[in-house]
């Protein structure tokens, strides 16, 4: 039920050990005036500062507010803890230049470079409805209803200003993020998060999760780059595909989550061991093989995503897979190289498909009460 300090550094919400839900949610701005954002953005700070402390939106709450007016707080965290919720902003490329290539805010020239838009990967199934936006909130919390609740009072607060273009439940963390975490499992009921960078490796963190001085615009120096993908699993054919062909798919066991050239979950894989037959141990077309890091010129990511369950799709299956969500240095020397490896081979890929992308910059955490999110920005 504890509380996550608001203010530092960094944003909460990145290494912050991954808590057990996630509210996702994509903002389209739609006001150009930049005077009215700035003033949401300081509404949205203030608002934020209060939830992940446990308190009610604004200032009067809930129910303490007057009468005739409309409570500053939707209410339906009343009563709960903290419950470790972290709010986590980022500024999605059309925030900087829109798709009819308008620079609305004037802030065209600090786009940063690594903030490119995605390539095209192969086998992409990707719906614009549910891609992009200008602004991304990731709310997570270990309570469903704290994290949805923060989410609706900042869509609420920003009523005029921005409107939610596309949002995102999860549940069962598919990371760990500390090594005081035990690493939980997908849908597809493999361990995931094993290989994951983690909070307690500070040199690696900063050679591959923050972005460093002289990286790019100095409002990023200590922030870092997400990238969101839904990926719709196919889980009624996974679950008619036998246990050993799984394993060679994912490269590991289901059991301990160990290489198939080890025992235990955090022993190295050995790519080079051969089977009787002179067969790769771990195959060439695993997923293990073609996401490590030896195959994708030492790229790392941290990784962050959810389980998701939306209903079912009206043709007797689950609508069910995993929100990828991915924090990085520079997604172009990251995900892009791994994504393009993986698109072209990666033996998963009969079993999912990539349905939505975004991209966001989340600059560094605000480390006083008088600071706001994105001042460095405008
Ligand atoms: C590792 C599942 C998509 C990148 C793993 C592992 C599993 C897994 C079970 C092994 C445990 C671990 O080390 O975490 C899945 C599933 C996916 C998916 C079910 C889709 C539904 C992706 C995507 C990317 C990615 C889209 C990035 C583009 C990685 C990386 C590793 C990994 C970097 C660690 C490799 C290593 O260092 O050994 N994934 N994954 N995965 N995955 Fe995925």
């Amino acid at each position: 039920g504890g509380a996550i300090p608001f203010y530092g550094a960094r944003q909460a919400g990145i290494v912050t050990p991954a808590q057990d839900r996630l509210h996702f949610c994509a903002f389209d701005v739609i006001t150009d005036d930049k005077a009215a954002l700035v003033d949401m953005l300081q509404d949205w700070t203030a608002a934020a500062a209060r939830m992940t402390q446990g308190r009610d939106a604004g200032t009067f709450g809930a129910v303490g507010g007057s009468l005739e007016a409309p409570p500053d707080d939707t209410g339906e965290a009343l009563g709960l803890p903290a419950s470790g919720l972290t709010l986590t902003i980022g500024f999605g490329p059309t925030l900087f230049r829109n798709a009819q290539g308008k620079d609305r805010f004037g802030i065209a020239a600090k786009r940063p470079a690594a903030l490119a838009d995605l390539p095209k990967f192969p086998r992409d199934a990707l719906e614009d409805a549910i891609s992009g936006g200008d602004i991304g909130v990731q709310a997570c919390a270990h309570d469903p209803q704290v994290a949805v609740h923060a989410i609706r009072n900042l869509a609420r607060i920003g009523m005029g200003k921005v409107s939610v273009r596309w949002s995102q439940l999860g549940f069962g963390r598919t990371s760990s993020t500390s090594t005081s975490q035990a690493t939980p499992r997908n849908l597809f009921g493999f361990k995931d998060g094993t290989r994951n960078l983690k909070a307690e490796e500070p040199q690696l963190l900063d050679e591959h999760l923050w972005v460093q001085q002289g990286d790019g615009p100095e409002w990023m120096t200590g922030g870092s780059y997400l990238v969101t993908r839904k990926i719709r699993m196919l889980v009624e054919t996974w679950d008619r595909s036998p246990l050993a062909e799984q394993q060679t798919i994912i490269g590991r066991d289901k059991s301990e989550g160990a290489p198939l050239t080890g025992k235990q979950e955090h022993d190295e894989p050995d790519f080079a061991a051969q089977d009787g037959e002179g067969q790769p141990v771990i195959p060439m077309d695993s997923h293990l093989r073609l996401a490590h890091p030896d195959q994708n010129g030492g790229a790392r990511l941290l990784r962050r995503g959810y389980n998701f369950v939306d209903g079912s799709d009206g043709l007797g299956r689950l609508n069910a897979g995993l929100f990828f969500m991915a924090y990085q240095r520079n997604p172009h020397k990251q995900f892009v190289p791994v994504q393009n490896n993986l698109a072209k081979m990666d033996a998963l890929n009969e079993y999912i498909r990539h349905v939505s992308s975004a991209m966001f910059a989340c600059p560094p955490g605000l480390l006083a009460a008088d600071d706001y999110w994105g001042r460095s920005l405008f």
